[in-house]
């Protein structure tokens, strides 16, 4: 059986896009490979965090990972400060990174834009990632279109390595879904669709109510044409618009397209938001029952177990290659 590997920054509460462009994979991928999914929360202090919020965030994710389908039964599920491998490979890691592809990646450009001060945790972000996956001999990642160049990164870390050393490292494919990849801002759809977005209209919370669902939904941003049709450059709210219902009710955009043919925007934002609606509240009924539950720090604990069991071997791989330490 394959392996894959993904993980999801407990840095606020989760969008529609980290559902449609990751979790809802995750779910169908579970039962075909050997998972790993992984709550990043070291990911996340590359920028500050409030340490309650962040605490908070961590279990709050746990259980949205557990509401949206993913069975423990199945899947490892793990907090990756809970893995101590991971850090370790990460310092091997950019000891091979070269600052310069580092400052190239534009999540990095994009986060320290305008800032005076920015952490080297942030410039080395990409380095961690790599270690995430390639501690788990990880065959593919499923992830949204926005981690892309980090995936490369990863790919050429491990090339290098083992080139330089010892072939150890599995070179992992990236997998990212053929609608859904990039769901947009609803305020702007020209930018994705970002948790950390100041506007709050611009996105949908997996927590939201309908009620301000279905508002955020009648609120984006269109165009004047009043013609359902999916077009990204011309009319880039409208498709941003029929790629969510599309993901959420599983239609074609053709059959959506048909469907509010000669009818305005009006009714198609409805249907819009009942697609969403109809798909995150029987998750956000399932995430009240879990998240006080001590169910989740069962399962969290048996994930962490078995993540460092497999990261345990490659890290001693790796060191070995390395030369770190002794030879025992
Ligand atoms: P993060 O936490 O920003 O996002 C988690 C996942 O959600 C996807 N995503 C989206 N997909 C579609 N449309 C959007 N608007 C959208 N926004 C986010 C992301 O592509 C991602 O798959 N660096 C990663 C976390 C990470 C990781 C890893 C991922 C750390 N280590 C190892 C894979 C493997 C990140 O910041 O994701």
């Amino acid at each position: 059986m394959q392996t894959i590997f993904s993980g999801i920054q407990p840095s606020g509460t989760l969008t529609l896009g980290n559902y449609l462009g990751a979790l809802q994979q995750f779910v169908e991928l579970q039962d075909e490979y050997d998972c790993y999914f992984c709550i990043v929360d070291e990911h996340a202090i590359t920028v500050p965090q409030d340490r309650l919020a962040l605490r908070k965030n961590i279990k709050s994710l746990a259980a949205l990972y557990l509401a949206s389908g993913i069975d423990p039964n199945k899947v490892t599920l793990f907090i990756q400060s809970e893995v101590t491998e991971h850090v370790q490979l990460a310092w091997i890691l950019q000891s091979i990174s070269y600052v310069g592809e580092l400052e190239r990646m534009t999540q990095y450009k994009d986060k320290s834009q305008g800032k005076e001060a920015v952490s080297s945790a942030l410039l080395t972000y990409p380095s961690l990632m790599a270690a995430d996956i390639l501690l788990y001999n990880t065959n593919v990642v499923p992830v949204g279109d926005d981690q892309k160049q980090h995936l490369e990164l990863t790919r050429n870390l491990a090339q290098r390595f083992n080139h330089r050393f010892n072939d150890i490292f599995t070179i992992p494919e990236i997998r990212i879904p053929k609608v859904g990849a990039r769901i947009m801002s609803l305020q702007d759809p020209t930018k994705k669709m970002s948790k950390s977005d100041t506007n709050q209209k611009g996105y949908i919370s997996m927590l939201d109510e309908p009620k301000q669902i279905e508002k955020k939904i009648k609120s984006a941003v269109t165009d004047s044409e009043g013609i359902v049709q999916f077009d990204k450059e011309n009319k880039p709210g409208v498709s941003n618009l029929l790629t969510i219902y599309s993901v959420c009710t599983g239609e074609s955009i053709e059959s959506i397209e048909e469907k509010y043919a000669g009818k305005g925007y009006g009714d198609f934002k409805q249907g819009t938001a009942d697609a969403v609606i109809n798909v995150l509240v029987p998750i956000q009924e399932k995430y009240n029952e879990l998240i006080d539950s001590e169910e989740l720090d069962v399962i969290l604990d048996k994930g962490a177990d078995k993540a460092s069991f497999t990261a345990g071997k490659t890290l001693k791989k790796a060191k070995k290659a390395v030369g770190l330490g002794r030879v025992r």
